[in-house]
Order: C-alpha cells, then structure tokens, then sequence
C-alpha cells in the first residue's frame, strides 16, 4: 500500500512518519514510535486497553486511523506524571489501593479516568463507574479501580468505594 507523510505530536513531541493509509494510531504508537504502554486488547473497539487522549478526551486508538490525528496532539500513558520522575495522582492511587493486578488493562484505565477527572465538574461515584465502564479488567476486578479514581476525585477514602 502507498505510504503517506503525516505529522504527529506525541506527548509533546513531534513526530514525522511515513505510514500506510490504513495504519491505526495504536500501530503507530506500539510498533512505529516504539511506545508499548498503550495495549492492544481485542483490536476491536471492546475492551478500552488501547485508549489514548486525544484533545483531552479518550479515544480507542484501535479504532483511530493515523490519518485522523495528523497534526493533533495525542498523550499516552508515557506522557502522565511531571516528566521528571514524578508519576500521576492515578497511578499513585492505583498503586496504593491495589488496583493493578497483571497491568495490562492499567494504561487504558488510568487513561479513560484522567480524562474523566479533567472533564467532570462534580465527580461522584456513580459517574465514576459510568465513566469507567467501557474499559475491561480481567484480573483485579473494579472496587478497587473505581476506589482509586475515588480517592483522586477527593470523594473515598479506602472503603468507600468496596463491593
Ligand atoms: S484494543 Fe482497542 S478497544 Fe480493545
Ligand atoms: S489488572 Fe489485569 S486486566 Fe486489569
């Protein structure tokens, strides 16, 4: 297939690439700019693993044709935290509450959730569940995430958010 030029800032950087026109975002992150924090679960807009921030808002990248995001800026779980060593309020409180068992559906979690967090006035945890429900845990189970995006949200404290 034809490859085409596109331009892409990725957590700040710019990156140019040639790809062909039917090349995701997630191929481009995993496999063109080597950024494998983003996962790809089942590839087909289901599980939420391979979700990405894309004008602040979450976005499959699975879903995602490069060609969509030419010239837009994307952040990806390598981009949360200060950059210099200091990680996220979310991936410290999913340390903390336990909220990471195999890692593998974490990147899209803490994704979906900082965009929530960014964008909701007033969280709660019922909106908190809502908004997290798109996104597909096979191990740890979601109290414990849900108790974690609480805690960020200043609304629980460990116990809150059990079921
Ligand atoms: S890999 Fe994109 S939604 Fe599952
Ligand atoms: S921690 Fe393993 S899939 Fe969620």
């Amino acid at each position: 297939m034809k490859k085409i030029p596109i331009s892409i800032t990725v957590n700040g950087e710019e990156y140019d690439l040639y790809i062909p026109q039917n090349r995701t975002l997630l191929e481009v992150l995993r496999e063109d700019l080597e950024m494998t924090g983003t996962k790809e679960g089942c590839g087909l807009g289901v599980c939420g693993s391979c979700t990405v921030l894309w004008k602040g808002a979450p976005v499959r990248s699975c879903l995602t044709l490069a060609l969509e995001v030419e010239g837009e800026d994307i952040t990806t779980v390598e981009g949360l935290g200060t950059g210099e060593g200091e990680i996220d309020p979310l991936q410290k409180a999913f340390i903390e509450h336990g909220a990471v068992q195999c890692g593998f559906c974490t990147p899209g979690m803490l994704m979906t959730a900082k965009a929530f967090l960014e964008m909701s006035k007033d969280p709660d945890e019922r909106s908190i569940k809502e908004a997290m429900s798109g996104n597909i845990c096979r191990c740890t189970g979601y109290a414990k995430i849900v108790e974690a995006v609480m805690d960020v949200a200043g609304i629980g404290g460990p116990e809150s958010g059990r079921r």
